[in-house]
């Protein structure tokens, strides 16, 4: 397959959904704290009001999932899905809460189908959202330590602050995977990841086979890949790539132009 030169603000393989549900806002805090769950169209919203953590429904699919969307977007537009491939049908039996020091969604059974997957013995653990677009779940609402982040598990928008890295002891790359179609986040056909042999460049794969783009690799004295000149352009973000022993990654923040 020929490459192709994809413009950079793409590559987050980031689809727009467009969803009809006109929702309540139930619940107004940002946190799930223990004993409380997030349940039918309630939603937790970032203190700023800039991300909305709830159940959605794509499109006229019948099924529901956890997701972060924009909140001062009108159109809802997904930026994290936390059950991609196990949908459930009935929001109001289905529950995300903190349970045994993890984020869990309980289906309509009961049965948890999606966790933050941390070993955590701690019973005062919270999940807030953040006004960047992260999901953070911590040991108390005022801890500074995230036991585990959304913006280190993204699945399909790489947000400012986001990783997508390359773990160095075991050479597993991370995947940002487009969805299935506009009514199915179920990872799709095309995957972004770092190069698992360690070239210090990021592929769009299709298939999880076919290579279709490439940045080339970072160039540590310009700060850009070298297949992506118009990073140069950039005056928004500032880039960084970090690489150690255990994982390598890029990552960008916004430059605050105050
Ligand atoms: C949660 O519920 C348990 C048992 O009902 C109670 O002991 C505990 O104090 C509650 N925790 C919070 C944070 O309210
Ligand atoms: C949903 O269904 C309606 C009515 O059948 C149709 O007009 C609309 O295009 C559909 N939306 C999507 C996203 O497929
Ligand atoms: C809940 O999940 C379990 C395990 O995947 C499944 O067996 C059960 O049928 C699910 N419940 C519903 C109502 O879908
Ligand atoms: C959590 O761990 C289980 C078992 O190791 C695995 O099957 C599941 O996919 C993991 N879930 C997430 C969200 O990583
Ligand atoms: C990694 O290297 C191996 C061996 O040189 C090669 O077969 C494979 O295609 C490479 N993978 C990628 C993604 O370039
Ligand atoms: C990871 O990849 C590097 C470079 O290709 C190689 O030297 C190393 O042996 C690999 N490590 C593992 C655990 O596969
Ligand atoms: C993707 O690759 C798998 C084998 O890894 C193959 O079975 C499947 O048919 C391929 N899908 C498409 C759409 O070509
Ligand atoms: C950009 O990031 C680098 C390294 O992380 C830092 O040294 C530099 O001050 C940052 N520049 C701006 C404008 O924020
Ligand atoms: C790599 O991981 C080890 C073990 O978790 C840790 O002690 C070390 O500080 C890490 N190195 C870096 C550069 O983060």
């Amino acid at each position: 397959m020929e490459k192709m030169n994809i413009p950079w603000l793409i590559l987050s393989l980031q689809i727009f959904i467009f969803f009809s549900l006109n929702r309540q806002l139930a619940f107004g805090a940002d946190t799930v704290s223990a004993n409380q769950s997030l349940s039918g169209t309630q939603t937790i919203v970032s203190s700023g009001g800039h991300f909305v953590l709830g159940f959605f429904k794509p499109g006229n699919s019948s099924n529901y999932y956890i997701g972060m969307w924009y909140g001062k977007v009108n159109q809802q537009t997904a930026v994290w899905v936390a059950n991609r491939e196990i949908p459930v049908h009935d929001i109001h039996s289905s529950e995300l809460k903190v349970s045994n020091g993890n984020l869990v969604l309980f289906n309509e059974s009961q049965v948890p189908i999606w966790s933050t997957n941390i070993s955590s013995s701690s019973n005062s653990v919270v999940a807030v959202l953040e006004d960047g677009g992260n999901l953070v779940l911590k040991d108390g609402p005022k801890s500074s330590t995230p036991l585990w982040q959304s913006l280190h598990h993204p699945t399909h928008t790489w947000l400012p602050g986001g990783k997508l890295s390359l773990n160095r002891r075991t050479n597993q790359s991370q995947l940002l995977t487009s969805w299935k179609n506009s009514e199915d986040p179920a990872p799709g056909l095309f995957s972004l990841e770092l190069d698992p042999n360690g070239t210090n460049q990021y592929f769009i794969q299709w298939n999880r086979s076919e290579q279709y783009w490439t940045s080339g690799a970072w160039d540590p004295q310009t700060r850009i890949f070298s297949l992506v000149p118009e990073m140069r352009l950039n005056e928004i973000y500032n880039y960084s790539y970090v690489s150690n022993e255990n994982e390598s990654y890029f990552t960008c923040f916004m430059i605050l132009l105050l």
